[in-house]
């Protein structure tokens, strides 16, 4: 596994330009107009419910707004593509994650950027849902690979058991954002070699990690200084 210190936002450079790619949890997007910009995908599909939830789970979660601002938020898209929906270009599913995947054929996506729900069997529901529907050699990219203060995020865990029992490989998580994003792939898959080549060569001091997160266990670690509290990534030895 590499550690890549740079943000979300540079780590899209590095993927498949001209892709079938899906962006899983859109908001109001934010995330939605870097990837059209930078990756030019011949083919985005943004996958977002646009609905307010009372889960417990989610109501210290900034982005589980009321169903007003759910509404305009889903109006918003519409309308800030509406040229590109046209076209086909970029289609829009207003529904749940897991059941938007059962629209898509096996083996159709290039890569998707999951991130949706973050508890834990969220998580691992849409990773269930969604890995089928990747090319052998496609790319399984999510968000938030990070403890919460306020929201239980289950993303490391459901990430890391998913890795292990479909024995993937977990090619790296970029480092220079407050919430890393995770990449996983089929052990030997050539799009993350050519990621990571590319990563490498043009990004000093990327890091490799050997065996993770199998004989390494990710243990995010908090430090205050100076009136500063900051949590940081920290990495032990599975026991
Ligand atoms: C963290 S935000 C997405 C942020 C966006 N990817 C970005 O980086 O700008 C999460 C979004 O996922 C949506 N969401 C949460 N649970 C969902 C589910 N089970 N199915 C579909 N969408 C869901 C929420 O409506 C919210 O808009």
């Amino acid at each position: 596994m590499f550690l890549f210190p740079f943000d979300r936002y540079v780590l899209l450079r590095h993927l498949p330009q001209s892709a079938v790619a899906a962006e899983i949890g859109v908001a109001y997007g934010r995330f939605t107009r870097a990837i059209v910009d930078t990756t030019t995908p011949a083919k985005l599909h943004l996958i977002d419910a646009w609905r307010s939830q009372d889960k417990p789970e989610l109501q210290n979660d900034s982005n589980n707004v009321g169903q007003d601002e759910q509404d305009r938020r889903y109006e918003g898209i519409l309308e800030t593509y509406g040229a590109d929906i046209a076209t086909g270009r970029v289609a829009v599913h207003r529904a749940w994650s897991h059941e938007a995947a059962e629209q898509f054929p096996d083996g159709y996506f290039d890569w998707i950027y999951l991130d949706a729900d973050h508890t834990y069997d969220s998580v691992k529901r849409d990773l269930e849902a969604y890995w089928p529907k990747i090319k052998e050699d496609g790319l399984l990219l999510g968000h938030d690979y990070m403890w919460h203060a306020k929201v239980p995020f289950g993303v490391i865990a459901a990430v890391n058991e998913f890795v292990e029992r479909h024995g993937l490989t977990f090619v790296g998580l970029n480092t220079n954002d407050m919430f890393p994003s995770y990449i996983l792939a089929r052990p030997g898959s050539r799009a993350a070699r050519a990621l990571v080549a590319d990563a490498i060569v043009s990004t000093a001091c990327v890091i490799e990690l050997q065996d993770y997160p199998r004989r390494l266990e990710f243990e995010p670690r908090a430090l205050t200084h100076k009136g500063k509290s900051r949590v940081f990534l920290g990495f032990k030895a599975k026991t």
